[in-house]
């Protein structure tokens, strides 16, 4: 028996891309091969994965130009972050308060950029606790967080990743800011692991060391943090189900498609840009912890670039610290304030 037949024509396919055009070359596989019964499919499948690896693989490393366009990506997605705050007294008093700040972020994405890079999270109260809340029918109410993971896509498709946590009427209160505080340890943890020449997945087990610590201070974890950390334990995964970081670039999950070595298991260097996104998700049902935990959900998530020096946050910009959330929306407040005061129109 012969080569297995894979068809007449030499071409490869990222497929996904475009079910037309997966079509379209599976048609003219089939078309042009010499014996179309005997045409092996799992080879050229095969082949079809082997390019999509190599893609992802090259997307690893940002050039310089790649960078100016996730930096263009992040600014866009800082006004977007703005205009949602803007949006969020109004959001109040709205049956679907979440699509009213999914609407303003939505309309800075189309203004100043090409759209959104992915669906926008807004997700108030025990909603913040389903990890893809895209539905973003409900209501915020006054009193709850609201979680809010959005980016911008620049006109050149690259894409930011940002969540920020919000206290809906501007003030943390003590629980949601206990809560909020852990998650921004853990992120601050995983930016101190995030080094040229540490591994990728040092920066998830940093961040997530620092929620199991939390965990079993706060009285959660049913088990010590020693056995909770280790590879058979993972209880706190039950409240931090998610990875902690993941690439960012022409798609939201860059380089999905990169061989484990060189992604999970892959060494940091100068040039990559990924997220650090911890986050804690305590849901209204979830009997195993104090009723005052229940229903709120915190994600802290921003865009890292790394350097010869270390991580750069692209999106330093907004406020992480809950102190500084608090008095970036207040500010906004005044200037909106002043403005209608003074007549302004904007
Ligand atoms: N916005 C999707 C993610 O954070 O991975
Ligand atoms: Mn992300
Ligand atoms: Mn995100």
């Amino acid at each position: 028996m012969g080569a297995p037949e894979i068809g007449g024509i030499s071409i490869r396919l990222v497929r996904k891309v475009d079910e037309n055009i997966d079509a379209l070359v599976d048609t003219a596989r089939y078309n042009t091969a010499k014996d179309p019964d005997n045409l092996d499919l799992a080879v050229l499948d095969a082949l079809d994965e082997k390019l999509s690896e190599a893609l992802s693989e090259l997307r690893l490393l940002k050039d310089e130009w790649e960078i100016e366009q996730m930096m263009t990506a992040v600014a866009a997605t800082v006004e977007g972050f703005v205009e949602v705050v803007k949006a969020l007294p109004r959001a109040l008093t709205h049956a679907r308060g979440e699509r009213v700040v999914e609407g303003a972020f939505f309309a800075r994405a189309r203004e100043v950029g090409n759209e959104l890079g992915y669906d926008t999270i807004a997700a108030a109260g025990n909603n913040a606790t389903v990890l893809h809340w895209t539905r973003n029918t409900g209501r915020i109410n006054a009193g709850e967080l609201l979680l809010l993971d959005a980016g911008v896509e620049a006109d050149s498709l690259y894409t930011a990743d940002v969540t920020r946590t919000l206290p809906a009427n501007g003030t943390f209160t003590a629980v949601q800011r206990k809560v909020y505080e852990a998650v921004l340890d853990a992120a601050d943890a995983g930016f101190a692991a995030a080094q040229p020449g540490a591994k990728f997945r040092d920066i998830h087990t940093a961040a997530t060391n620092v929620l199991a610590e939390r965990l079993a201070e706060w009285g959660l974890l049913p088990v010590s943090v020693e056995e909770a950390v280790s590879a058979e334990g993972q209880q706190h995964r039950r409240w931090m189900p998610h990875g902690t970081s993941h690439h960012l670039g022409l798609d939201v999950h860059d380089c999905a498609q990169a061989k484990r070595e060189l992604y999970l298991d892959g060494i940091l260097a100068e040039g990559m840009v990924f997220t650090i996104e911890p986050g804690l998700y305590f849901k209204n049902e979830d009997l195993a912890i104090p009723a005052e935990y229940r229903g709120i959900g915190v994600r802290i998530e921003d865009d890292i670039l790394m350097t010869a020096d270390g991580p750069v946050n692209l999106s330093a910009a907004l406020p992480r610290k809950a102190d500084d959330v608090e008095s970036w929306m207040a500010g906004i407040y005044q200037e909106l304030d002043a403005g209608k005061a003074s007549g302004d129109i904007r």
